[in-house]
């Protein structure tokens, strides 16, 4: 019978034939373990010399890492191992032999491996990231699925920026300039004036000249928008947002968290709701905890976001920031105008922001102030101020960079294991 790794458990006692790669091997004189995985999963095939022909026995002992393989045998419960299942090998067929694959069980660099970025990828540990991500991925369609959202797809190639000019990616568009999307944030105001509440799941790119564990240059991200949602309920939609995932994680990838050594009792009270604290506060917890080199008006850098989100157990909200700190569209918070209504949401353990979001400015003559204010005028921005002209509404959104909010769950160090082509400050290979 033909199956896969993650199927075996329907065929205990019997016989199956599973297409595999050899990821790592051990033998003696009279048995070998081969740690097979076929991208479903891994599980440890055991030939026994006595059981098998010489033949059998004698492929078995001499297969190379990654070599590919049609393996048939008999599915054993076995208890020891995290995945609780093994093979009893009765015949191995080598489909290619791979000679001196470069990636061994022993230690490489990180520039090594980021070399070999397309081979990397079937390790254990990227493995688990990967099918980590694809949760989330499939958790946030479920999410907003079924609360109502439609999913929209904005451009990729644009004639605006989204979020300021500086970090743009410029190309031609035949006779047009064109840039790659730093956020479809504009459009999605667009649809969720049509649609009501919308979300989109893309590629976003950004020239961002950071070489940080938490920057990519291309980064995918989520972005909800809702129409007549103000500051208070977006951030209740948020919360619940991001606890769907975690324990959407946690119910569905209790091995690959395992595999990852992830302490998962971290994870376990992402539950809404978050805490809030505003910006005014934030820089008085930093001047209290020694950063006395910031002051009101200032933007936070990673250390101070770390030191913030230590003071909790769950995800944080800095909410109201300073206007001139954040982008032109925020609607300024109508007691108090030079601060506006958005939030930054924090991680906790150090993973710092996966959420920027805020209520939008929903007046027209504002909206164009602050164009004027940013130098942002120019014929295509037109089309973003009909919103304001046609039934403006009160409305928010929020953007969720994925690689950070993977980074987080799974516990990886840095965002580059949490993409799986990683573009970086020095990186467009391979
Ligand atoms: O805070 P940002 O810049 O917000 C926006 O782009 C809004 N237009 C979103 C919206 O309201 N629709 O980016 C949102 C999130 C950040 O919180 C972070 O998680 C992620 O995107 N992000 C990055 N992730 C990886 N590498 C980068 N260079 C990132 N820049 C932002
Ligand atoms: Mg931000």
């Amino acid at each position: 019978m033909r199956t896969t790794i993650s199927k075996v458990k329907d065929f205990v006692g019997q016989d199956v034939t599973i297409g595999t790669w050899l990821a790592n091997k051990r033998s003696s004189g009279k048995i070998a373990f081969l740690q097979l995985r076929d991208g479903t999963g891994f599980i440890q095939g055991v030939v026994v010399k006595d059981e098998v022909s010489e033949d059998v026995f004698q492929k078995a002992k001499a297969l190379t890492q990654e070599t590919s393989l049609w393996v048939t045998g008999t599915v054993r419960e076995d208890v020891r191992s995290p995945f609780g299942y093994e093979l009893t090998v009765k015949d191995i067929e080598i489909i290619h032999e791979a000679i001196n694959y470069p990636i061994t069980p022993k230690e490489h660099g990180v520039e090594f491996l980021m070399d070999h970025r397309h081979l990397w990828l079937r390790s254990k540990r990227q493995h688990a990231i990967m099918k980590i991500r694809d949760e989330i991925i499939w958790s946030t369609y479920e999410f907003f699925h079924n609360n109502g959202f439609v999913k929209v797809d904005p451009p990729i190639l644009t004639g605006t920026s989204a979020e300021g000019g500086s970090e743009l990616f410029h190309t031609k568009y035949f006779d047009e300039d064109a840039y790659l999307s730093q956020s479809g944030q504009l459009y999605m105001e667009a649809a969720a004036m049509a649609l009501g509440k919308v979300y989109s799941f893309g590629p976003t790119f950004r020239a961002e000249k950071s070489k940080t564990k938490r920057h990519l240059i291309e980064f995918w991200m989520i972005e909800p928008e809702m129409a007549f949602v103000e500051h208070e309920e977006s951030l209740q939609i948020q919360e619940q947002y991001v606890s769907y995932l975690v324990q959407s994680v946690l119910s569905r990838c209790q091995l690959e968290l395992k595999s990852l050594g992830r302490d998962v009792s971290k994870l376990e009270n992402i539950k809404p709701p978050f805490p809030r604290i505003t910006y005014d506060e934030a820089i008085e917890l930093l001047h209290k905890k020694g950063f006395n080199d910031i002051e009101w008006g200032e933007d936070f850098g990673a250390p101070h976001e770390v030191a913030i989100a230590e003071e909790f157990d769950k995800p944080v909200f800095i909410t109201h920031y300073p206007a001139k700190i954040k982008a032109f569209y925020m609607k300024p918070d109508p007691n108090r105008p030079e601060v506006v209504l958005c939030a930054d949401l924090i991680a906790p353990e150090g993973y710092g922001e996966i959420i920027g979001g805020s209520q939008r400015i929903d007046d027209l003559e504002l909206l164009k102030k602050r164009y004027e204010e940013h130098n942002l005028t120019g014929g295509a921005y037109e089309w973003y101020l009909d919103l304001r002209k046609y039934g403006s509404v009160p409305h928010s959104g929020f953007g969720l960079g994925l690689e950070r909010t993977v980074a987080w769950i799974t516990g990886a160090e840095h965002v580059r294991e949490t993409i799986p082509f990683p573009r970086l400050l020095n990186r467009l290979y391979p």
